[in-house]
């Protein structure tokens, strides 16, 4: 959460800035600000608000200057104030900080630093690190090395920047298990929480190792080592699909997304089939294999669970990564671990990671962003290769994360390539569930806007698949909403319908259709309004969400795309962003 931008060049820096913070508010969308270093002045403009509203309010764009940095910020310490937006500063007003991450001993340095006199005007865990700078700073040594000598007294998570007045020309970043890439386009530099944020400049980036501290001005960059010493890093290439950031023709990016899926299922399928059948051949092998992911990752892995227990006769569990930590004594060099991360930097699997390869597991990840935390960490990385999801919600990462598991799975009985040409048939499929029903899915969401809870039903592989359409709710319209085993039903949650709940059946025409339906009837008898998402009408259903018939571990593929859509027509309807929910970010980037 928080994206952080730094510009160094020959250009005007706020313009760039400004592009840049509106590509990384996916991260956070809260507060921005910038500051910039022009002829011997420190000028810095923040505010809470959304970014536009920001830039029209303080005039960022106005900001001269060619030494640049930018934050977008989702609080973590400290309200939403103009005061508690980035950048910092110190106590003279010379040095400007933007951080995304976690200073966890932020307290006692700020009462040590209190104590010797530094005055805080913020209640951020940030503005530490601009005092700690200033006090090292007056001895006029060069940034970097002021930035090396106080990063080993923070502890938690964080990669910052720091451009200064005292060493005017240039910006130092450090980053310890938060994301960082510089971008090259010399002489410009850029460098932020995402390469996504400069790639309409450049797609040559260089990534920092934990630790590693980066030195640009204009026409020049340096990377040291935490001792100081210069090191030598390698460019890379960013895929052209990654600097792509519009809407389009549509109206939010979360429709973009859903609407692009069939496209996206082609891509997600352009896999190494060897690759897959050494993982496959692995988690065959393995004394035990856990699954380890976080909001709607953990769903797909959920389905994960079972295409592994049906196609490749291989039980796994699924640990929510939060709560990874406290299985980890069980974790051994017998474990694969199975990491699901869209964004490969959710703070809490890259923590569940490090445990277990800590314990020597082998750890295997699914990711969609190239040149992430977890995928450096990862024995073996599987990539979604579905572009940039901007939208908070997952939409189409889910659905690739769904075809990355099945993949794996049949290449655990040798069959990937029957695997990929059925995911090939599936394409048009998704499209068309789009088109059968979007009219139902706009009339639902006039008529059901104002119920206060929806509950979705199904079982068996499509169980998870109600959590993610109940999830997709909560995030975006904030109905309350919950995904359930059908069974479960009866076990406490059947007695809150009543006369007009609206509940989502998900209901196959397969081997679960029976009993799902006998579930949906009990919800009726109570009064429930039943949506059916189902290949086969029924009278029972009060809307018919109709879905096409496929094969039977293909259903929560075209099944969880209306889902998507009801979600978003809801959202729309009760007049909230899709695109940014409250309170909510697309990386979460701390514990
Ligand atoms: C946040 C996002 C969700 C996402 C979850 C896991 O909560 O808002 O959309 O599913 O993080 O993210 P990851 O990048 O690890 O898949």
């Amino acid at each position: 959460m928080c994206g952080i931008i730094g510009y160094c060049g020959q250009k005007p820096g706020a313009a760039i800035v400004i592009e840049a913070l509106k590509r990384l508010e996916y991260r956070g969308y809260d507060s921005a600000g910038i500051a910039s270093l022009c002829d011997g002045r420190l000028l810095i403009k923040k505010d809470a608000g959304k970014l536009e509203e920001v830039v029209h309010k303080q005039g960022l764009a106005e900001l001269p200057g060619n030494v640049t940095v930018g934050h977008t910020r989702w609080a973590t310490h400290g309200a939403v104030t103009q005061a508690n937006a980035h950048p910092h500063s110190d106590c003279t007003g010379r040095i400007a900080v933007v951080h995304n991450g976690i200073i966890e001993n932020n307290q006692e340095l700020r009462r040590e630093l209190t104590g010797l006199g530094h005055r805080f005007t913020s209640d951020t865990d940030t503005e530490v690190i601009a005092h700690l700078l200033e006090d090292e700073l007056k001895n006029g040594r060069a940034l970097e090395q002021v930035v090396l000598s106080i990063v080993p007294r923070l502890e938690g998570s964080y990669a910052f920047l720091a451009a200064s007045l005292d060493d005017p020309g240039k910006i130092v970043g450090t980053r310890k298990n938060n994301p960082l890439v510089v971008g090259i386009d010399s002489p410009n530099y850029y460098i932020s929480s995402d390469a996504l944020a400069f790639s309409t400049y450049t797609n040559k980036v260089m990534t920092l190792d934990d630790n590693e501290v980066v030195v640009l001005s204009p026409g020049r960059i340096e990377f040291l080592d935490a001792r100081g010493s210069k090191t030598v890093k390698q460019v890379k290439q960013l895929d052209h699909s990654w600097a792509e950031n519009s809407r389009g023709i549509y109206p939010h990016f979360m429709l973009k997304e859903i609407m692009e899926q069939a496209d996206v299922l082609g891509q997600t399928i352009q896999q190494d089939q060897k690759t897959f059948n050494r993982i496959a051949l692995d988690i065959l092998r393995a004394r035990q294999v856990i699954i380890t992911a976080c909001g709607s990752s953990r769903y797909a892995a959920l389905v994960g669970r079972y295409l592994f227990s049906k196609v490749g006769k291989r039980f796994c569990d699924v640990v929510m990564a939060s709560e990874f930590g406290y299985f980890a004594d069980s974790v051994d060099k017998g474990t694969v671990v199975v990491a699901v991360s869209q964004s490969g930097e959710t703070a809490d699997v890259v923590e569940g990671v490090k445990a277990a390869k800590a314990a020597e597991a082998q750890v295997i990840s699914i990711v969609n962003r190239p040149n992430s935390i977890l995928a450096d960490m990862s024995d073996h990385v599987i990539y979604l290769n579905c572009g940039p999801e901007i939208a908070v919600a997952a939409t189409k990462s889910f659905l690739s994360q769904l075809a990355i598991f099945y993949l794996l799975s049949y290449a655990m009985v040798s069959s990937f390539d029957e695997a990929a040409s059925s995911l090939i048939g599936l394409c048009g499929e998704t499209t068309r569930v789009l088109d059968w029903n979007k009219s139902e899915l706009i009339r639902l969401s006039e008529t059901l806007k104002d119920s206060s809870d929806f509950y979705y039903l199904a079982r068996g592989i499509n169980f998870a698949i109600a959590s993610e359409g109940a999830l997709k709710l909560k995030e975006i319209s904030y109905i309350h909403a919950e995904g359930m085993p059908a069974g479960e039903l009866k076990h406490g949650t059947l007695a809150l319908i009543e006369p007009g709940t609206p509940v989502v059946v998900i209901c196959p025409a397969d081997y679960t259709f029976s009993e799902t339906l006998s579930n949906a009837i009990e919800a009726k008898s109570r009064g429930a309004y039943i949506i059916g998402v189902s290949d086969k009408e029924s009278d029972v259903y009060d809307s018919w969400i109709r879905i096409p018939r496929v094969e039977e571990l293909l259903y929560p593929m075209v099944a969880v795309v209306p889902l998507q859509l009801l979600a978003y027509y809801l959202a729309i309807s009760r007049g909230c962003d899709p695109d940014k929910p409250r309170n909510l970010a697309k990386s979460v980037t701390v514990k």
